[in-house]
């Protein structure tokens, strides 16, 4: 399969990189970044919220994998004010010239506002490209009508049972990669029982198999995992195919009706 996406920039992103949410900044981190170029992963996911930004830095530095090769995204945090010198306290601690991919977390005041400094941070070069999360298409709609340089990607909560489908085609149509996380639900997916008759059914675990059906559905996806072993079980993932009856056993799980929406009101923890 197909294993990067093209950024509007001309970028090549990988289709599975590895999330860092919620690993502690330190040993855990490094060894989990560690694990991950091991593998064979060349993309890595952290944001300037997650507080590891340091430990993402240390392990890709001493990996000995060329920084090139590697492709890396952090986020602002939207509540801070000025994205231009936020992402150069980032570069600090990452010890890096640049990010492969600088997103807005979230939508914190409205669509545009922290826009102009992501632009600038992009033209700095030091954000090689620039983009968004958690926007809807509405939003992503607003942000790029009055941008001059248009959301490369828009990262989102994304799993056979959040199958954004309507918001997903709205990026592609726009010519921004739709980037899927928590494609296990945090975890919390792995037991659902349909998912795990269809993992005995293939031969494969839960946790592939949700990896998988985002693939397959064309969404770069970024599980988070801190275990050596399971960082490499859900590398695999790139290694087989589901037939039509499995995706569609997995897109039957849907509890959004194919929302355009990045996140339920309800769940906006940003307004
Ligand atoms: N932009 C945003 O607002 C936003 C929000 C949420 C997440 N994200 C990004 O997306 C990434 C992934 O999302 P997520 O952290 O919510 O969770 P996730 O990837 O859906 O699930 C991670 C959980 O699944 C477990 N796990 C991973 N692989 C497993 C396997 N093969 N077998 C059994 N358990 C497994 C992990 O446990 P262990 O770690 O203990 O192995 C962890 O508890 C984040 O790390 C972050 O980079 C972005």
């Amino acid at each position: 399969m197909q294993t990067t996406l093209k950024l509007s920039n001309g970028a090549e992103i990988p289709v599975l990189g590895l999330g860092v949410w919620q690993v502690p900044d330190g040993p855990i981190t490094e060894a989990a970044v560690t694990a991950a170029l091991e593998t064979g992963y060349r993309l890595i996911d952290t944001a300037q919220a997650y507080g590891n930004e340091a430990s993402v830095g240390r392990a890709i530095r001493n990996s000995g994998v060329p920084r090139e090769e590697i492709f890396l995204t952090t986020k602002f945090h939207p509540g801070r004010r000025d994205p231009l010198a936020e992402i150069e306290k980032s570069l600090e601690l990452l010890d890096t010239e640049y990010v492969d991919l600088y997103l807005v977390h979230w939508p914190q005041g409205g669509a545009t506002v922290a826009w102009p400094g992501m632009e600038a941070a992009h033209a700095a070069g030091l954000a090689k490209g620039i983009g968004v999360s958690n926007f809807s298409t509405a939003e992503l709609t607003e942000v790029s009508e009055s941008s001059q340089v248009a959301p490369m990607a828009n990262q989102f909560q994304y799993s056979p049972f959040v199958d954004r489908r309507s918001l997903v085609e709205a990026c592609v149509a726009a010519g921004v990669v739709p980037q899927g996380y928590s494609p296990l639900g945090t975890g919390e997916h792995l037991d659902d029982p349909a998912v795990a008759k269809l993992a005995t059914a293939t031969g494969r675990t839960p946790a592939q198999v949700l990896i998988r059906w985002s693939l397959q559905r064309g969404v770069s996806v970024i599980p988070k995992s801190s275990t050596p072993s399971r960082i490499k079980e859900n590398f695999v993932a790139l290694d087989f195919e589901l037939d039509d009856d499995s995706m569609a056993a997995l897109d039957a799980l849907d509890a959004t009706s194919h929302t355009a929406e990045a996140k339920a009101s309800s769940q906006k923890w940003w307004s």
